[in-house]
């Protein structure tokens, strides 16, 4: 099938996500977040994104198949998530998809999230316009793709060799996600969650002077040199961050001064960014990559997205950021991403393989 047409199920934190592709071409992209249920409890609560899943799968597909304009008959194949994530919300959208798959007779695919993350890059609109394809109507991916992640659940730097075969992880945070590491300093500051788009929003009225923070995994032990590169060349660590964002409200708390709440997220912010554009460009820079894609929630940052930007022009590497809507979890970039196996000709997963949580 030269433009087959795939269904794609996410579900693998709080957002169940059904779309549709036709080959390169996004049809729907349907949406249901739990994200209100786990406001008051500060995070992501495995439990109720489960539940959730289970009551929004079948509304999201039946939405999913109107906006689109398909059938279940139409489709030639569907793709899930498979891993990594929370391990009960994988296995509603997994259980999901082996049914349909069984029901319909349709080939599945099991998806690697991250992955799938970078597929929107191939997307087009129907007008044909790919998002960091080249020419409009034969989307591909420009060679020597670089992907940088950045969400509550990862903060990677991959290089796609082959989005369908070969993608190798060049670093990755050790510890915390940076989605991760700012709702954790927004609740420390008492700005509610999720904290990304709270810190964001202060930041700006904020000094990024005023407090330096650490930029975690920079000393020469850890980077090394580009030909006898250290163990963590390319890795961040955030917990250190966050760490020391705790010690100096402590302080300022300590001197019964008032906490500069607003400086304090700026200079948190300018050191997350900092770090992560500068070990990503870096590993870009070192790998002969030229073309960079963002993807995840902290891709709408602004100040992520503006020194990614400018680091990236002084290095010659093009950035590519999608619209926001595919750069948050959702079941478009599975489909996208199902789609190339199926036109690589690759053979679908059947229905025995387990979900995986900690994928790598
Ligand atoms: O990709 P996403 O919707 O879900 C996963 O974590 O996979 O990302 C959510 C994360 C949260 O940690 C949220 O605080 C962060 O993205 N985020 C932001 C911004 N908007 C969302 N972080 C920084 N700045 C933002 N504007
Ligand atoms: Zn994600």
């Amino acid at each position: 099938r030269s433009q087959p047409l795939v269904l794609g199920i996410e579900s693998s934190c709080d957002e169940t996500g059904v779309g549709i592709v036709r080959g390169t071409t996004l049809l729907t992209n349907t949406v249901s977040s739990s994200m209100d249920e786990h406001v008051r409890f500060g995070g992501v609560i495995p439990e109720i994104a489960s539940r959730a899943h289970l009551d929004a799968f079948v509304p999201t597909l039946r939405q999913a198949l109107a906006e689109a304009g398909v059938t279940l008959e139409d489709v030639d194949a569907i793709a899930v998530t498979s891993g990594p994530g929370l391990a009960g919300a994988l296995m509603v959208g997994v259980c999901a998809a082996k049914a349909l798959s069984v029901a319909t007779g349709k080939p599945l695919y099991a998806i690697n999230h991250l992955v799938a993350h970078v597929g929107v890059g191939l997307l087009g609109k129907n007008d044909g316009g790919a998002a960091a394809g080249a020419a409009a109507g034969a989307p591909r991916l420009p060679e020597n793709l670089g992907a940088l992640l950045v969400s509550g659940g990862h903060t990677e730097i991959l290089k796609i060799n082959s989005i369908t075969s070969d993608v190798q992880l060049l670093g990755s945070t050790i510890d915390d996600a940076a989605g991760e590491a700012y709702d954790k300093v927004a609740r420390i500051l008492g700005l509610g969650y999720p904290g990304g788009p709270a810190i964001d929003r202060l930041a700006r009225t904020g000094n990024p002077k005023a407090i330096r923070f650490p930029r975690g995994l920079s000393q020469p032990k850890y980077m090394g040199t580009a030909e006898e590169p250290g163990n963590h060349r390319y890795d961040w660590s955030f917990s250190g961050l966050k760490t020391a964002v705790a010690r100096c409200v402590e302080q300022f708390e300590a001197r019964g001064e008032e906490v500069p709440v607003a400086d304090i997220a700026a200079a948190f912010q300018e050191a997350v960014v900092d770090v992560i554009t500068s070990k990503a460009v870096l590993a870009c820079r070192e790998h002969g990559i030229k073309d960079v894609l963002l993807g995840g929630g902290v891709a709408a940052n602004s100040r992520l997205r503006e020194l990614t930007g400018q680091r990236c022009a002084s290095a010659g590497i093009t950035l590519h950021v999608p619209p926001l809507d595919l750069c948050t979890d959702n079941g478009a970039m599975v489909a996208a991403l199902g789609a190339q196996l199926v036109m690589a000709g690759i053979e679908p997963s059947g229905i025995r393989f387990a979900p995986d949580s900690s994928m790598p």
